[in-house]
């Protein structure tokens, strides 16, 4: 990340000097589309992240540029001043969720930049909002607000301003990333669990293909599934799909559209395995996780319809190449898959895998390899 970068654009747009906020974008080992009905999410931050430089400006306005759209905003701090720029709406919801919550927001100045890949199921939007909250809170409300809040402050600026009704999972990722730890959260209580995640320990790599096809949740079939799955709720007599079982969903069938029967079946299955992969992990047994893995793929791709032909040719792949565990990862429609590898398949698989998707698609899929860090934090330089 070019911190230089960012500290020149700050001092060329505004003259002074602000403090550094950073947060990051995560992965997820199992647990998709989970959140938001009461399931349980398995995430890790990740060492990509969002930066910005901030400074109180003494005005009632925002100004804000953004060094990787090279692109400029500036807009005041009540629910009519929402900035056109859809990058600015996330600033923009950050500020007025804190402000809607009692908590206190003046004019500042700010630059900021990522290197988490846009559209790649990290997260980058979650990452953005974390830097913001915990800024915002750090600055102007002596970091008064708790972390559950803040990452809920982030999942309010998607609903309410950007228009995904999205769970909690990446927020929470984003601001309660511990380096060398998933986290189990149960979406329901908000309890979790770290976990010490160390895949090399066992002679094992994750690693994420990025197929560089771009998602789009925003309007759209994300808030779909989700409203799928509300439905089946209401006829299950529950809240959320939390503890519903395949014989429950089979005794309403007839009520429901087959299309609802597919989303819900996905979510049971998926609620199940996030559970198996936790106990395989704490039993070593990583062929365990890997099959969970490749089973949340093809449900994700053949019940809750969120994968494309790009990401099942990437876990197919990954199969002929012996990986033990191969997913598409985050909300789906593109994006990354996560691979979990024996080391000694590692560059087997990579090269296969760039050669045969480049062969069918005319380019490679992006590697990254995954490095579990820290949450959202002041940088101190
Ligand atoms: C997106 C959402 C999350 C979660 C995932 C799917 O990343 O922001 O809340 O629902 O999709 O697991």
């Amino acid at each position: 990340m070019d911190i230089k970068l960012i500290r020149d654009k700050f001092a060329e747009h505004f003259a002074t000097e602000g403090e550094l906020y950073t947060s990051p974008g995560r992965i997820n080992l199992i647990g998709e589309h989970t959140d938001y009905n009461g399931g349980f999410v398995f995430p890790g931050a990740i060492d990509k992240a969002m930066v910005a430089e901030i400074k109180p400006n003494g005005t009632e306005k925002i100004r804000a540029y953004s060094v990787d759209l090279q692109d400029y905003a500036e807009f005041g701090l009540n629910e009519e001043d929402k900035p056109a720029a859809s990058w600015a709406c996330y600033i923009f919801g950050v500020a007025r969720e804190i402000l809607k919550r009692g908590g206190v927001v003046k004019g500042f100045d700010t630059a900021f930049a990522g290197d988490v890949p846009l559209g790649a199921g990290m997260s980058s939007s979650a990452a953005l909002e974390s830097t913001y909250a915990f800024a915002l809170n750090h600055i102007f409300n002596e970091d008064k607000i708790d972390k559950f809040e803040l990452a809920r402050i982030g999942q309010s600026t998607e609903h309410n301003y950007c228009g995904v009704k999205c769970g909690i999972m990446d927020q929470f990722a984003s601001v309660f990333g511990k380096k060398g730890n998933l986290m189990r959260l149960d979406c329901l209580s908000m309890d979790f669990e770290y976990f010490p995640f160390d895949p090399e320990k066992f002679g094992y790599r994750l690693v994420l293909l990025d197929s560089v096809v771009k998602h789009e949740l925003v309007g759209s079939p994300y808030n779909r599934r989700r409203e799928s799955c509300e439905r089946v709720a209401a006829m299950l007599g529950q809240e959320t799909l939390r503890g519903a079982t395949m014989e429950k969903l089979d005794a309403i069938k007839d009520n429901i559209s087959d299309e609802d029967y597919m989303r819900a079946r996905y979510v049971i299955g998926e609620e199940k395995r996030v559970l198996d992969v936790c106990a395989a992990l704490e039993a070593g047994d990583l062929e365990t996780v890997g099959e969970r893995m490749y089973q949340t793929h093809w449900g994700m791709s053949k019940d809750y319809e969120v994968s494309c032909e790009e990401l099942d040719l990437l876990a197919t792949i990954a199969k002929e190449c012996g990986v033990t565990g191969s997913r598409i990862m985050g909300g789906g429609f593109g994006g990354c898959t996560i691979n979990l590898v024996k080391s000694g398949l590692y560059d087997a698989f990579i090269a296969t895998a760039k050669e045969k998707f480049c062969a069918a698609y005319g380019h490679e899929p992006k590697v990254y390899d995954v490095v579990i860090s820290d949450g959202a934090s002041k940088l101190e330089i």
